[in-house]
């Protein structure tokens, strides 16, 4: 069933857990989330990137309605969210199609512009009903397609988010949710992710909102479990159940493309399942 954010961080802050919010750019990745979400019976994210698009990985119009169709036939709640949007007009094509969530993304922009726009980005949330997700700081190697990291500044804190900024952000811009830069990098980890726990911890305090991890896949369960001990309420995760899925295929030879897109989604099944049980306390 189809459900807003609103709903999922309702059960996730209830149950003091975080939900999986998995990139999908094939119809693999969606099957394979949905099926675990399913026989696990929790709720779950699918999420698409305008970057997916920017990459050529895959594009809105093809993949959009069906995500918002498997969501709405899945047993359980699921939410489809519009991901690191930096247009409205292409976040509104989203919401058209029946997304029931979107991340407004102007942390590239100067913190004064990124306030001014997100208001923006809030009253094209509040017309279509929608929670929204909005980034202050930075993060490192937005590298979503399948060209790996081309970065790693995981240790560079000059580009960490701050609690008072985030305070300041929150309030004046009304978002439901906050992206924050606090040690992990999106893509492939070239160095262990260098995460300050007690900074997620004043975030969450200052910002009243729970936080969102970017770059989520890579981490240790252990460190997981501190995030969301500490506020994260929603884990974006997507580079290592891609790289499972392109492990999963590359040692088997395959007579036929079915069987091949069959085994990858097997394989990208076991990430997501181990990840899901971790972020639902179910390990
Ligand atoms: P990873 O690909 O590093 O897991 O990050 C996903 C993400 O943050 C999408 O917004």
């Amino acid at each position: 069933m189809l459900v807003t954010l609103k709903e999922i961080y309702e059960y996730a802050e209830k149950n003091n857990v975080a939900i999986g919010a998995f990139n999908v750019v094939n119809f693999e990745n969606i099957q394979a989330i949905l099926e675990c979400a399913e026989e696990l019976n929790v709720p779950t994210i699918i999420a698409f990137a305008q970057t997916h698009e920017e990459n050529n990985v895959m594009d809105l119009d093809t993949i959009g309605e069906v995500m918002v169709l498997m969501a709405k036939n899945a047993k359980v709640p699921v939410c489809v969210h519009l991901d690191h949007g930096v247009n409205l007009d292409y976040i509104e094509k989203s919401l058209k199609m029946g997304f029931t969530s979107m991340m407004f993304d102007g942390s590239a922009l100067p913190y004064e512009e990124n306030v001014r726009q997100t208001i923006e980005a809030v009253k094209l949330a509040r017309k279509y009903n929608v929670t929204i997700e909005a980034e202050i700081g930075k993060m490192a190697g937005i590298t979503l397609n399948n060209d790996g990291v081309t970065e790693n500044r995981a240790s560079d804190r000059s580009m960490y988010s701050d609690p008072a900024e985030a305070k300041d952000f929150v309030e004046k811009t009304g978002v439901d949710c906050l992206a924050c830069s606090f040690g992990t990098v999106h893509g492939e980890y070239t160095a262990e992710p260098n995460i300050d726990f007690e900074l997620v911890k004043e975030l969450a305090e200052a910002t009243g909102v729970p936080i969102v991890m970017h770059g989520g896949s890579g981490v240790s369960h252990e460190d997981y479990k501190k995030v969301i001990a500490n506020g994260v309420r929603k884990i974006n995760y997507f580079t290592y159940m891609d790289l499972a899925g392109g492990k999963g295929v590359s040692n088997q030879t395959f007579k036929t493309f079915h069987e091949a897109a069959f085994a990858g989604k097997e394989a990208m099944r076991k990430d997501i399942e181990s990840a899901m049980r971790c972020f639902l306390n179910k390990d």
